[in-house]
């Protein structure tokens, strides 16, 4: 069996004159956590929007489970759970309206879709304000709603953008624990963070990105090691030192 959940090959991306990635490559194992981190501009989102196939590479792919981004985006929704870098919510909904409403995008209907939604509001932990508003809820609230809902279709793969921003530390230690139990389900991860102290906790390995190119990756402590650095920042400085002409 396949054990490659992710398989990037060669992926760049252009906007006009600007390269945003630049033939990046990288295979992300099955059941892995892997966390890309990099400076504002790296291109890490527009990598992770590629992926959930909101926009197309200009050239190179991406193999998720067998499915190619550009020729097979479909398929590869259904194993993929999105959560973007902006909450992507109904405001003027209550929360429970919100899921119901995605509930039907992912075509989820009758006893399955009552489940979900339970499941969904109990991932929340917001069972009791759950028929607010959205818009009189604060941003870990909004941040928790985005992660249940993305996690509405049991997607094995799991792709989130700077999941634990602008959240207070209890969303973000409950957001961090689920992600952990995520992966001891077995579900495939990936996300970025500008958190090292997140990334290193968590993640098997961390990709290291620097104007749209994928400078290392590998586990937090192997990176330090290799590259004589007592932190991921300073991986990060030494390694686009080095790039600099
Ligand atoms: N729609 C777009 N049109 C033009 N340029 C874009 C567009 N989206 C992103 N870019 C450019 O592509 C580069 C990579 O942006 P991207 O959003 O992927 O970075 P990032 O690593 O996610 O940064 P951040 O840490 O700030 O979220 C930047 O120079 C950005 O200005
Ligand atoms: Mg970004």
């Amino acid at each position: 069996m396949n054990s490659i959940a992710i398989e990037v090959k060669k992926l760049t991306k252009k906007y006009g004159k600007l390269t945003a990635l630049s033939e990046l490559s990288l295979n992300i194992e099955k059941g892995e956590i892997f966390g890309l981190f990099g400076p504002n501009g790296a291109g890490k989102s527009t990598f992770i929007s590629i992926l959930a196939t909101i926009c197309k590479p200009t050239s190179g792919d991406i193999i998720v489970n067998g499915h190619s981004v550009c020729r097979q985006p479909d398929m590869v929704k259904r194993v993929i759970g999105f959560v973007p870098q902006d909450i992507a919510l109904y405001p003027m909904l209550s929360g429970k309206d919100n899921l119901d409403f995605w509930a039907g995008i992912y075509g989820l209907r009758g006893k399955l879709r009552k489940e979900r939604i339970d499941e969904a509001v109990a991932v929340t932990r917001l069972e009791g304000r759950i028929r607010d508003r959205v818009s009189e809820y604060s941003g870990g609230m909004k941040r928790r709603l985005n992660i249940a809902v993305s996690l509405m279709h049991h997607p094995e793969i799991l792709v989130m953008d700077e999941p634990t921003v602008g959240v207070d530390i209890q969303s973000r230690r409950y957001i961090l624990d689920m992600l952990d139990g995520l992966r001891k389900e077995g579900r495939t991860i990936l996300f970025t963070s500008h958190y090292t102290d997140e990334l290193e906790t968590l993640c098997d390995r961390i990709g290291v990105m620097d104007k749209g190119r994928l400078l290392a990756s590998g586990p937090a402590a192997e990176l330090e090691s290799t590259y004589g650095a007592d932190s991921l920042e300073s991986v990060l400085e030494k390694l686009s030192g080095e790039g600099k002409d």
